[in-house]
C-alpha cells in the first residue's frame, strides 16, 4: 500500500474514487466546494434530496462518469461545533472502512481540510494529517499470517492524501501519523501471534530484529541464568513452572542529547497467562496470549522511533515469562526477595504481573530515568471501572499523569486516573514477608499499582493499566495497539526540535 501526500488541485488529479468530506451542517471545506463545482453542483443536489445527509460518520459512493474519478465517497463530517479530534477519528475510519475492499485502486482523500474544533495541537493541519496517516495505516490491518487460504489481494493500492499547502511540518506530521499507525500494527502483530510461537524467547528475538533492522536500536537480553545472578528473583519465581525461560529485555534509542536523562518505558510481557498454581477458569483463557499487550506497545513505540528519529532518549525495558502451572511453579505461599531487597509472600500466583514488574522497575533506577511508564494488562478489576474505552493511570507525580493524560486526549487514546493515596497501602501487609501480591477484593487496580509503587519510589513514575484497552473480545477479537499512539504522543512532546 501507498500512501502519499499531494498538494495539487483535485481537479487536475485523476483517481478512481475522490473522496470528500460532507458537514451536516455549516461551512463546506474548500475541496468539498471545488468537487461540487466541478461536478455541476451534484453534491449540493444529493444533499438537498436527502440522498447524503453529513451526519458523522456516513458514507455514500456515487459512481461518475466523464470527470477525472470514476467515482465520488461522500463521508458526512456531521456538525462544525461537534467535529472534536474524537470525531473527526470516527468519520476517518468509515471513510477507510468503505474504501478497503471497494472497487478503487487509486483513491484521493480531501478531508485534511475539514476544519476540526479544539486548541490548536489537535485541530491544526498538522493534527489532521497525523490522524489521516495513523487511521489508513491502522485501519487497514489485517492478520491472515496463520490461514491456508489467504483472502484475496486488496483492490486499493494507493492512497493520494490532498493538503491545501506543502510544507515540511505537515509532511512530517503525515509520516509521524502513518509510523503511529504502522507501530500499532506490529503492536497487534505481536499480540495476535499464538502463545505457543510468542514466548519470551521470540520476544527477545523480535527485539534483536528491531535493533538490526534500525541502527538506532540497541537491543540486550538477559536470560535466566543472568537475572538469577542479578536477583531477579520475582521474574525468575513466575516464570519457573514453565518450560520457556524468562527473558529481561532492554531496547535504547538514543536520539537526543547524551547528556538529556532518558524517558524509560516499562513492558509486562506475560506470554500467556495460565494464572498458575492459581490457576484460572478455562472460558476465554485463550486471550491471556494478549497478556504480553504491554510489552507489545512498548515495541510499537519503539518501531516508531526508529522510523522518525525523534530528539530523545528513551530506555525500553520488557519483563517476559510465561505463567504456568507445573512441578516447578511457585505456590501460593512462597516468599521471594525482590532485586530491590524486599520481600514478598506470594498469595496469588495470578497476580504474576506486578511480580515480574517489581523487578524491571527496580532495574531501570540504573538509567537514571527523566520518567519511567509501565504498560501493563494488570488487572480485571481495571475492566470493571472503566470498561474497554480508558486505560488505568496510577501515577507518582501530577505532573506526569496529567502530560500522559494529556496526550491520551490529543491522541484519541484516552486514559483515565485513580488514585494511589496511602490509605490503599494496608491491604498488602503480610504476617510473613514485606508485603504481599495480592489486596482484598476491592480497588483490585488501586492496589496492584500500590504494589508496584514500592518499586519505583526513585523517580517520576506512571503506571497504564491497559487490562480493558490493549485487545478487543468477541467477533471482532484481535490486539487493538494501544497505547501505542498515546505513548507516541507524549515522547514526541518530550523531543527536542
Ligand atoms: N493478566 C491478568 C489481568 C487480566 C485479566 C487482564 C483479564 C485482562 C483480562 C492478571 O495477571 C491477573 O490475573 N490479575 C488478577 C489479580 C488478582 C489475582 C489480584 C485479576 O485481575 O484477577
Ligand atoms: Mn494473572
Ligand atoms: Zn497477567
Amino acid at each position: 500500500m501507498n500512501f502519499s501526500l499531494s498538494s495539487k488541485a483535485i481537479v487536475s488529479t485523476k483517481a478512481d474514487c475522490l473522496v470528500i468530506g460532507l458537514p451536516e451542517k455549516g461551512t463546506w471545506p474548500e475541496s468539498t466546494t471545488q468537487a461540487d463545482d466541478a461536478l455541476g453542483g451534484l453534491i449540493k443536489t444529493l444533499q438537498k434530496n436527502g440522498d447524503i445527509s453529513g451526519k458523522n460518520a456516513t458514507t455514500r459512493s456515487v459512481p461518475l462518469s466523464d470527470q477525472p474519478w470514476s467515482r465520488l465517497l461522500v463521508v458526512g463530517t456531521g456538525k462544525d461545533s461537534e467535529r472534536t479530534p474524537a470525531a473527526y477519528r470516527k468519520a476517518l475510519i468509515a471513510l477507510v472502512g468503505a474504501l478497503k475492499d471497494g472497487p478503487s485502486k487509486l483513491a484521493l482523500v480531501t478531508l485534511a481540510d475539514t476544519a476540526v474544533t479544539g486548541a490548536d495541537a489537535v485541530s491544526s493541519g498538522e493534527a489532521r494529517l497525523n490522524l489521516i496517516g495513523r487511521t489508513l495505516e491502522e485501519q487497514l490491518y489485517t492478520f491472515t499470517d496463520y490461514k491456508s487460504e489467504k483472502p484475496t489481494a486488496r483492490k486499493l493500492n494507493k492512497v493520494l492524501v490532498t493538503a491545501s499547502a506543502s510544507g515540511k511540518a505537515l509532511k512530517d506530521a503525515f509520516n509521524l501519523g502513518l509510523a503511529t499507525g504502522r507501530g500499532m500494527n506490529f503492536t497487534r502483530d505481536l499480540g495476535n501471534t499464538p502463545p505457543n510461537i510468542c514466548h519470551p524467547e521470540w520476544l527477545a528475538q523480535q527485539a534483536k530484529k528491531l535493533a538490526k533492522d534500525h541502527d538506532c536500536i540497541k537491543t540486550e537480553v538477559f536470560d535466566e541464568k543472568q537475572m538469577e545472578k542479578m536477583g531477579m528473583n520475582t521474574i525468575l519465581a513466575v516464570g519457573k513452572g514453565s518450560t520457556q525461560p524468562p527473558r529481561l529485555i532492554v531496547m535504547e534509542y538514543r536520539g537526543g542529547n547524551p547528556k538529556d536523562k532518558p524517558q524509560v518505558l516499562v513492558g509486562k510481557g506475560i506470554t500467556f497467562d495460565t494464572g498458575g498454581i492459581s490457576l484460572k477458569p478455562g472460558a476465554g483463557m485463550d486471550e491471556m496470549k494478549y497478556d504480553m499487550g504491554g510489552s507489545a506497545s512498548v515495541f510499537g513505540a519503539m518501531q516508531v522511533l526508529a522510523e522518525t528519529k525523534p530528539k530523545i532518549n528513551v530506555v525500553a525495558v520488557i519483563a517476559a515469562a510465561e505463567n504456568m502451572p507445573d512441578g516447578g511453579a511457585c505456590r501460593p505461599g512462597d516468599i521471594v526477595t525482590t532485586l530491590s531487597g524486599q520481600t514478598v509472600e506470594i498469595l496469588n500466583t495470578d497476580a504474576e504481573g506486578r511480580l515480574v514488574l517489581c523487578d524491571a522497575l527496580t532495574y531501570v533506577k540504573k538509567f537514571d530515568p527523566a520518567a519511567v511508564i509501565d504498560m501493563a494488562t494488570l488487572t480485571g478489576a481495571c475492566i470493571v471501572a472503566l470498561g474497554h474505552h480508558a486505560t488505568g493511570l496510577l501515577a507518582n507525580n501530577d505532573e506526569l499523569a496529567n502530560e500522559l493524560l494529556a496526550a491520551g486526549e490529543r491522541a484519541d487514546d484516552r486514559a483515565w486516573r485513580l488514585p494511589l493515596w496511602d490509605d490503599y497501602q494496608s491491604q498488602l501487609d503480610s504476617n510473613f514477608a514485606d508485603m504481599q501480591n495480592i489486596g482484598d477484593r476491592s480497588a483490585g487496580t488501586i492496589t496492584a499499582a500500590c504494589f508496584l509503587s514500592r518499586f519505583a519510589k526513585e523517580y517520576r513514575w506512571a503506571h497504564l493499566d491497559i487490562a480493558g484497552t490493549a485487545w478487543q473480545s468477541g467477533k471482532a477479537k484481535g490486539a487493538s495497539g494501544r497505547p501505542v499512539p498515546l505513548l507516541v504522543d507524549y515522547l514526541m512532546s518530550h523531543a527536542g526540535k
